[in-house]
């Protein structure tokens, strides 16, 4: 495909909603009240980013090192994503969408488990977007974790061969398309263990907004960005999308 045939729209963006402890500690208010408006900037997101072409919506919930944080905080993401899971599911369900929890469920506390499954399998059938909460999420556990699984099927079927296909099958984005878009709040500049395969060919975005100040324009303005860059995929050509074995693999 030559350069004056391509639109360059990202199907799938992740973001990093990073900024919530900042915008908290310039108001001189707790940070969970800065977590909290991180939900409602999340809430925008979602909305926009469908009248804004994207099909899939990653974002970084709970990482595997969130654990780490003072047991209060911790305690105020655990309710807060029990209530965004478990509240915000019949709108999204209206809407359309179709939501997955990516993560290890180890470690996970009971009642989430609950909500992240009935909130699966509610949205299953949706096909209008995918939104995709990384939650007790890590890209290198989420990659041992892959290959763990291959080396249990070889064992129990004695299948020992891997391609980027039967692999990418293990990961907990199995199905979702490669991320085009990549953005980080906050002024920060690293992926921080977010999505390390399935961001191979993502353009970076980073943008100085704290995460709870985000919304349509920041997003727009990303997504200007994104349209502005050129995409070869280690190729000479520019192309729209990567020429990938998993083209037809993908859930949405
Ligand atoms: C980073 O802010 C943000 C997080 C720890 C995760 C994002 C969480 C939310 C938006 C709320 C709950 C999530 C869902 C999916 C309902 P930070 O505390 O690291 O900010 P700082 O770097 O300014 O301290």
């Amino acid at each position: 495909m030559s350069a004056s045939t391509v639109t360059p729209k990202p199907l799938h963006v992740a973001i990093i909603m990073d900024g919530n402890g900042r915008w908290a500690e310039r108001r001189g208010v707790p940070r969970a009240l800065g977590h909290r408006e991180g939900v409602q900037a999340l809430r925008r997101t979602i909305k926009a980013a469908p009248e804004l072409g994207v099909k899939c919506l990653t974002v970084f919930g709970f990482s595997t090192e969130n654990w780490s944080r003072p047991a209060d905080e911790v305690s105020d993401l655990m309710g807060l994503i029990r209530a965004f899971i478990g509240g915000d599911l019949k709108k999204l369900d209206k809407a359309g969408v179709r939501v997955r929890v990516l993560g290890r469920r180890a470690g996970v506390p009971a009642d989430i488990l609950k909500l992240i499954d009935h909130a699966e399998a509610t949205t299953a059938g949706n096909d209008k977007f995918l939104l995709q909460v990384a939650f007790n999420y890590g890209g290198r556990s989420d990659l041992v974790d892959a290959a763990q699984a291959l080396v249990d099927r070889a064992a129990r079927e004695g299948t020992f061969e891997v391609d980027e296909d039967t692999f990418g099958d293990q990961l907990s984005t199995a199905g979702s398309p490669p991320v085009d878009l990549i953005i980080r709040t906050s002024g920060e500049q690293r992926l921080s263990n977010f999505l390390l395969w399935d961001c191979a060919y993502a353009e970076l975005v980073f943008q100085p907004v704290l995460w709870p100040d985000y919304g349509p324009e920041a997003l727009q303005a990303a997504i200007e960005e994104f349209s502005r860059r050129e995409r070869r995929f280690g190729g000479r050509e520019v192309l729209e999308a990567p020429v990938s074995p998993s083209a037809e693999r993908v859930v949405i």
